[in-house]
């Protein structure tokens, strides 16, 4: 485990523990604003995170800065963003066990450092990762769950699956993410 994010950050970037080393542009460590209330974390890099190294930064994360800014979050002044794993999967396919476990040390030390009380896992390969286990987005989205340090852990939709269910009625992928959205800002507003 590290000290400090800057040093975990530094072993990341020159981290060759897993097969994703060889194939990696940058490694894609987070970003945002570090302290004890918000983080969102995604599921690995795809290939504009991977030319930019930094998270989020195509089509899917242009709508989740969207999404997020609706309710008030931005990088810039609230939230931290970051990925289960840190460097980009070829051809975006899912993370494989091995890799997972390398990078593990890197979240970890990154929710051990910061503590934050709410922890947004987003999509079904952040939300096995986290849980260890088999799940379903669609059935576990917008509740509550215990998370580590006491935090209180929602699951909510990837927004690369939003982007593939256009309509906005009720019910629909996006209106239940805007419900989601809003319930964490109220959980958050209650944080000291
Ligand atoms: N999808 C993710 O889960 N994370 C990113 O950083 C980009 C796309």
């Amino acid at each position: 485990m590290f000290n400090t994010l800057d040093e975990a950050k530094e072993a990341c970037k020159n981290c060759t523990k897993c097969k994703l080393s060889a194939t990696r542009t940058n490694t894609v460590f987070g970003e945002g604003v570090v302290n004890n209330k918000i983080i969102l974390i995604g599921e690995a890099p795809g290939f504009y995170e991977d030319k930019a190294g930094r998270p989020f930064v195509g089509k899917a994360g242009m709508l989740l800065d969207k999404i997020l800014g609706c309710a008030g979050f931005s990088r810039e002044k609230n939230i931290y963003i970051c990925n289960t794993i840190k460097c980009r999967p070829p051809e975006n396919r899912d993370p494989e066990a091995d890799e997972k476990e390398a990078c593990r040390e890197f979240l970890d030390t990154q929710i051990n450092i910061m503590k934050p009380k709410i922890v947004l896992i987003c999509g079904r390969v952040a939300l096995e990762s986290m849980f260890g286990r088999k799940m379903s987005i669609t059935r576990v989205r917008g509740q509550w769950f215990d998370g580590p340090h006491g935090s209180k852990m929602m699951p909510i939709f990837h927004p690369s699956y939003l982007l593939r269910n256009d309509s906005r009625e009720k019910g629909s992928p996006k209106w239940l993410m805007w419900q989601d959205i809003r319930e964490v800002k109220r959980v958050y507003d209650t944080l000291q």
